[in-house]
């Protein structure tokens, strides 16, 4: 067997898959959150920061796929391991019991399409059609006023918020389990990689969600 096969195929080698995906994906949600909370130190900074990620267009393409081809085969691997496990699996109760589980692990699926859902939606909200707001005084793409105006429907910051959420709920089982299948967190170790991942997962709620929240108690209101 190649070692092609050898990955693809064995329950292990999608194990692997799915944590150094996760571990990509997962790393560009702390890049995304700390560059976003740029915000905070006003519009000069968002757009000059924004402007900087697209003055490279090629590489910019390079992470945009890279990031596409990790979410296709992190659902990939996902898709083909529950089917693997029910199929071991004599009876749903024996890894559903919730006093094995917890509520974050036996949600993962449902956590996981909800974000994707909601990265669909926030690429329609913030990337693909964001062009009618226009630019700031040096000609920059006004990424500081469409956030604001964005944040300023209740409607879709209510969204951000549940997505947010959501998405910590995932990354508190998802971090966990990338360190358990690349091998790291055992024996004494395992303890500190299972808080790091619930630690990280508020850290970056409390993030994300921080922008509409403030924008909805009035933060940046004076660029509308
Ligand atoms: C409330 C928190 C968030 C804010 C304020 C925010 C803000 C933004 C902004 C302003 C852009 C467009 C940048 C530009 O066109 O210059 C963007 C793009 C993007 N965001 Fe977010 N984002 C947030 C949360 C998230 C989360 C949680 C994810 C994923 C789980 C995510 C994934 C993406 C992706 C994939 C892009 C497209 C990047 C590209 O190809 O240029 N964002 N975000």
């Amino acid at each position: 067997m190649n070692i092609f096969k050898a990955i693809f195929c064995s329950s292990l080698g999608k194990k692997y898959i799915m944590g150094l995906t996760g571990l990509a994906l997962f790393g560009f949600v702390i890049g995304h959150m700390v560059g976003n909370l740029q915000i905070f130190m006003g519009q000069e900074k968002i757009n000059a920061y924004a402007a900087m990620l697209k003055s490279v267009p090629k590489l910019l393409w390079v992470a945009r796929i890279g990031l596409l081809f990790c979410v296709g085969l992190h659902i990939w691997a996902a898709s083909q391991l529950v089917r693997e496990n029910r199929a071991a699996r004599p009876s749903r109760y024996e890894v559903n019991d919730p006093t094995v589980t917890t509520f974050a692990s036996r949600t993962m699926i449902w956590s996981g399409l909800i974000v994707f859902a909601f990265i669909v939606y926030h690429l329609f909200d913030f990337t693909i059609a964001p062009d009618y707001l226009g630019h700031d005084a040096k000609d920059r793409h006004d990424v500081f006023k469409m956030v604001i105006l964005g944040f300023s429907n209740p409607f879709s910051s209510l969204f951000y918020i549940i997505a947010n959420g959501l998405l910590c709920i995932h990354l508190s089982h998802g971090v966990k389990s990338l360190f358990q299948s690349l091998g790291f967190s055992t024996g004494q170790f395992r303890g500190w990689f299972d808080r790091f991942a619930v630690v990280i997962a508020w850290v970056i709620f409390i993030g994300n969600t921080s922008i509409p929240a403030a924008v909805l108690l009035g933060f940046g209101k004076e660029v509308l």
